[in-house]
């Protein structure tokens, strides 16, 4: 166990002492499959309550619900499960998928924002069962990030935003995923996406007669700021330090914008594909990943976008990526880091 500004670091074999804080009400990060997680007991306000505080995030945003075990989501909701949930647990759970039901009068309102739904995950991460297990009760557990930052994708980007002000973190590495859970609203019908994520829109549609798309998924301006004074910056999501310009269009189109725009910049950074990297003949580029593998994208984004911060540049680069499969997920998580400045070329 290491110690760092009060919060301690466990290993995997430290998972009982982390269980013991959660179940004290304190706040432990974990890794999930995804990003890393800012866990504490779900069912106890106090400690909910410390989570919000930590993160600084909004009260009216509610958290995600995680369990060990399928039938643990049985005591957190009001009814029994659909055939619906039933289908998409068996399908994709312990996995990216959220599941947003009615909530039972067990789940505190400070959990789920006031809500009358509670949203609720198996994760498909051993460590983060093996945690929830041990704690014995269902872990509440948003990006373990500050509001407004990119997620975390090991533990040390845990440490960087909330050192001293959490119990500790699970180091459990590099999060494979990388970008969030998907997460879909069963408590009407038909079933809608909130959140693209791990499970692609196209992998829900194999298993669903009706999925609709909440229009905010692909929204390319902030909606929840509209008639803000300062649109864009009100509500920051995902967001680096640094300024952030995403540049969509074919990428070859894509790539000829971004040397344009970067020929008269100083001290700026560039997330780029593998297929365009050496098309770049200024700015420091660091490669995202195969467009013919945007898993390894989707593994990568968060991460560069801390790097970048870390090397100081004023203003990233982006190029943006096809909307298909992943592509939705990555592209709704760049547009909102770029705070909606978006490049069409
Ligand atoms: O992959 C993930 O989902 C990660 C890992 C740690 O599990 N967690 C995560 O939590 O991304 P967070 O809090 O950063 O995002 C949760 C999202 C938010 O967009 C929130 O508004 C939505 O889920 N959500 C939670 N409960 C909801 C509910 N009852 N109804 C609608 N949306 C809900
Ligand atoms: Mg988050």
């Amino acid at each position: 166990m290491r110690q760092e500004k009060g919060s301690k670091i466990f290993n995997k074999n430290e998972l009982g002492r982390a269980a013991k804080l959660l179940q004290q009400g304190k706040l432990v990060a974990f890794p999930t499959e995804t990003v890393y997680g800012l866990g504490a007991n779900a069912l106890d306000g106090q400690a909910v309550r410390a989570i919000f505080s930590a993160k600084g995030r909004p009260a009216d945003n509610p958290l995600i619900v995680h369990i060990a075990n399928r039938d643990d989501i049985e005591k957190l909701t009001a009814n029994p499960l659909s055939e619906v949930a039933e289908k998409l647990i068996a399908e994709f759970w312990p996995g990216p998928l959220t599941l947003v039901v009615n909530k039972s009068e067990q789940v505190p309102e400070i959990t789920t924002g006031g809500l009358e739904t509670v949203a609720v995950r198996m994760p498909d991460h051993k460590l983060a069962r093996e945690l929830i297990n041990r704690a014995g009760v269902p872990l509440a557990a948003p990006s373990a990030n500050l509001s407004g930052k990119p997620s975390p994708t090991v533990a040390e980007h845990v440490i960087t935003d909330l050192a001293g002000e959490i119990a500790g973190v699970v180091d459990g590495g590099r999060t494979g995923i990388g970008v969030e859970s998907t997460v879909l609203d069963l408590s009407d019908h038909p079933p809608t996406l909130l959140r693209p994520g791990g499970v692609t829109y196209e992998q829900l549609q194999e298993v669903l007669d009706v999925v609709e798309i909440d229009p905010a998924v692909r929204a390319k301006v902030n909606q929840e700021s509209q008639g803000a004074i300062s649109p864009g910056m009100k509500y920051k999501h995902y967001a680096p330090d640094a300024e952030v310009i995403l540049v969509e269009g074919a990428a070859g189109d894509v790539a000829n914008k971004i040397n344009e725009l970067v020929a008269t910049e100083d001290n700026v950074g560039i997330m780029a594909s593998e297929e365009y990297q050496a098309s770049y003949q200024h700015g420091l580029v660091k490669v995202m990943g195969s467009r013919s593998d945007l898993d390894e994208i989707g593994a990568n984004i968060f991460k560069l976008l801390r790097d970048f911060d870390k090397l100081k540049v004023a203003k990233i680069f982006i190029e943006g990526l096809p909307e298909t499969g992943l592509g939705l997920a990555i592209m709704n998580r760049l547009r909102k880091s770029a705070g909606y400045q978006i490049i069409n070329v």
